[in-house]
């Protein structure tokens, strides 16, 4: 370290002290946008992402130390804004598969603060000379980058599932419904209660809360079994995520539902046995908002569904 105590190198030290604060709040921040995630691949790249973050405080840590310096962190307020802003989205009551849309973008925002802070970190490392600093912000910035790749993959899969809800009831609004099968919902978890009418959407949101048409996990196999019968769905499971031991990942088949070629059906013995081998439960919905039958299904986590408690457990054992 060179020896000015001013200048470039006191910048340097300051925006360390602020990341460093920045890791700090998210490793406090992940665990909750983790919970309130209800798809399993967000909750795990949420949580994966935690262990990562604590890896990128110790790797400040080094950084200091390579500097001489003892690590101490600086408030940073533009990361407890966004930390806030996450929150108060995560405090919202939305459907199922748009909550997790709204985590993606909250975690994204995150994600893409930190880049910034990274970039510029490793510039003034790399023009004061010091190497080894230099390299190690380098590769968190390249974990960063990668979190945010991941998320955005998440969040594209997401919409399409909240998007095939919203376009069979599209078809269905212009009269187009063939055997009633335009009006099924994604067997991945479609919104089935919300879906939107221009401007009318806030409201059909709000005066959902807490009413029947919301969603509950089941995970007897007799309920989950029957509720999928009366909808004519079928257990199945996405192609090419198996091998010869491992069913892959299940999904319940719905008629009519345009994603069927990615599907192939399995019997409920096995659907049932990786559903209790991946400790899933099944969040459903009875009934649309409008009072009718409701498609909507996502697979979860049991732990996390237990977790929340309330009339979310309501058939969760
Ligand atoms: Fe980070």
């Amino acid at each position: 370290m060179p020896d000015k105590p001013e200048g470039p190198q006191q910048l340097l030290i300051e925006e360390l002290q602020d990341m460093y604060d920045v890791e700090k709040q998210l490793i406090r921040a992940l665990p909750k946008m983790a919970k309130a995630a209800s798809d399993e691949e967000l909750g795990n790249a949420l949580r994966e992402h935690l262990e990562v973050t604590k890896g990128q405080m110790q790797r400040l840590e080094k950084v200091f130390e390579s500097l001489d310096l003892r690590a101490r962190s600086k408030p940073c307020k533009g990361m407890k804004g966004i930390v806030e802003e996450g929150q108060e989205t995560m405090a919202e009551d939305r459907e199922p598969v748009l909550m997790d849309t709204a985590i993606t973008a909250a975690g994204r925002r995150v994600e893409h603060y930190e880049m910034a802070g990274y970039e510029a970190l490793r510039d003034m490392a790399r023009q004061l000379g010091l190497k080894d600093a230099a390299q190690m912000i380098e590769e968190t910035l390249r974990e960063e980058i990668q979190a945010d790749k991941l998320l955005a993959q998440i969040a594209k899969r997401l919409l399409k599932e909240a998007g095939t809800a919203q376009g069979s009831k599209g078809s269905e609004e212009k009269g187009q419904r063939s055997k009633g099968s335009s009006s099924r919902g994604s067997s991945q978890g479609g919104a089935g209660a919300s879906k939107k009418k221009s401007g009318s959407s806030r409201q059909k949101n709000s005066a959902a809360k807490g009413s029947s048409h919301s969603g509950h996990p089941l995970t007897d196999h007799e309920e989950i079994r029957q509720w999928a019968e009366e909808r004519g769905a079928q257990p199945s499971c996405v192609k090419g995520t198996g091998s010869k031991d491992d069913t892959g990942m299940i999904r319940l088949d719905f008629p009519g539902y345009s994603g069927a070629e990615s599907l192939q059906a399995i019997e409920w013995d096995e659907w049932f046995e990786e559903f209790d081998k991946r400790n899933l439960a099944l969040i459903v919905q009875d009934t649309t908002a409008g009072g009718q039958q409701s498609n909507f299904n996502k697979l979860v986590s049991r732990d996390n569904v237990q977790e929340r408690g309330g009339s979310n457990s309501r058939s969760a054992r």
